[in-house]
């Protein structure tokens, strides 16, 4: 372990508890956490943040059962305490104080303008066409007219602030995060550069995506389009049964079948290609691949061979999970050893940021 050494670059990421973890969550970031944790190159902190979680008004004993939901899942799938800072949000404390700080220098109308939250408003707002509204003048016409009863709430608006806290606070250099978090990541490094700007320091790096080996990886869904997500039928969770993944897999949608040499993919196939090449192995591949080019390829074979690679994959990470999650003394453990962690890298730049601002001591 070498928790102090200053010369290692920080990586932080975190995943908001709004349910169990998917393949999808899995390959597209867990996975990647474990492995940037593994290279022993960086000092990596990975958390829950459960108070974004709050921005969409959870069920408080829901909210917590997700919360160690995804602890065990990291634990599960090879996040070490003793190598990684495993920590929950709302255990840091600084970080709220940091999220009041930082809100001085943030704009209503660039938070209004970001994507993410666009599309919460509407949500919130009952606005379920997806191009209504989609001007941001309309977007605020609407939530400024909202009832009080359906209301976007203010939580939402400054999710962004609240996320770049998380990141400045520990003076993160690499936060791996997906596509659908790049326009958070770019706010982050603006206000970083602004706060320096404003008071001329250069206290703030700017962070950057970074993502193990490659693109980040983008995992498809077994209903024929997009990506995998939490939609009923979609996805696996890592927690599936094996005869719930074999179930699933078989339903995944596809067509009809190559009926010429070379024919190109429709997506619902190309889809399960695509999963095939993350959880196959290389032959496997080319075999399927060659069977579709000489129209020779019988799809329930092909969704036989990606179940059991799938139910491989998980099997090992679902009986962690299961033994994790009720060794309630453990969670706690790593947590506090985390939380303190956190708040010790936390309450220093928690420090540093109201004396640069003008709160100190008489
Ligand atoms: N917004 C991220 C998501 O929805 C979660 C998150 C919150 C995060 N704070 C973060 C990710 C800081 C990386 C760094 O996935």
């Amino acid at each position: 372990m070498n928790m102090d050494n200053n010369s290692k670059k920080i990586v932080l990421s975190g995943i908001r508890p709004t349910g169990q973890l998917h393949l999808g969550n899995y390959l597209g970031a867990l996975s990647n956490f474990v492995k940037m944790q593994n290279e022993g190159k960086y000092d990596s902190y990975y958390f829950i943040a459960d108070l974004h979680a709050l921005t969409t008004n959870p069920d408080p004993k829901e909210l917590h059962t997700n919360v160690r939901h995804i602890l065990a899942e990291y634990l599960a799938a090879g996040l070490d305490p003793e190598k990684s800072t495993i920590f929950v949000q709302s255990d840091v404390p600084e970080v709220s104080e940091m999220y009041l700080l930082l809100n001085m220098h943030v704009g209503i109308g660039e938070l209004m303008r970001t994507a993410a939250f666009k599309d919460k408003a509407r949500k919130a707002l009952g606005i379920t066409a997806p191009n209504q509204g989609d001007d941001d003048e309309d977007v605020a016409k609407e939530i400024i007219g909202a009832s009080t009863n359906k209301r976007v709430n203010a939580g939402l608006l400054t999710y962004p602030t609240l996320m770049a806290v998380d990141i400045l606070i520990q003076r993160a250099d690499f936060v791996p995060v997906g596509k659908d978090q790049e326009q958070h990541l770019e706010l982050t490094r603006r206000f970083a550069r602004r706060f320096n700007s404003f008071y001329k320091t250069e206290y703030f790096t700017e962070p950057q995506n970074f993502n193990f080996g490659s693109a980040p990886v983008k995992v498809p869904g077994l209903d024929g389009s997009g990506k995998m997500g939490k939609s009923e039928g979609n996805c696996i969770y890592l927690v599936d049964e094996e005869k719930v993944i074999r179930k699933k897999v078989m339903r995944a949608v596809t067509d009809g079948g190559p009926t010429e040499p070379n024919q190109p993919m429709a997506e619902p196939v190309q889809n399960l290609f695509t999963i095939l090449k993350l959880v196959g192995t290389p032959d496997k591949v080319e075999y399927f691949t060659e069977a579709y080019n000489n129209c020779s390829i019988r799809y329930g074979d092909l969704k036989k061979e990606i179940a059991e690679d799938i139910v491989a994959m998980t099997t090992p990470i679902r009986e962690r999970i299961l033994d994790i999650e009720n060794d309630s003394a453990y969670l706690h453990r790593v947590l506090e050893m985390g939380a303190e962690r956190a708040r010790a890298r936390a309450s220093k730049t928690l420090a540093d940021v109201r004396e640069i601002m003008g709160i100190t001591k008489f």
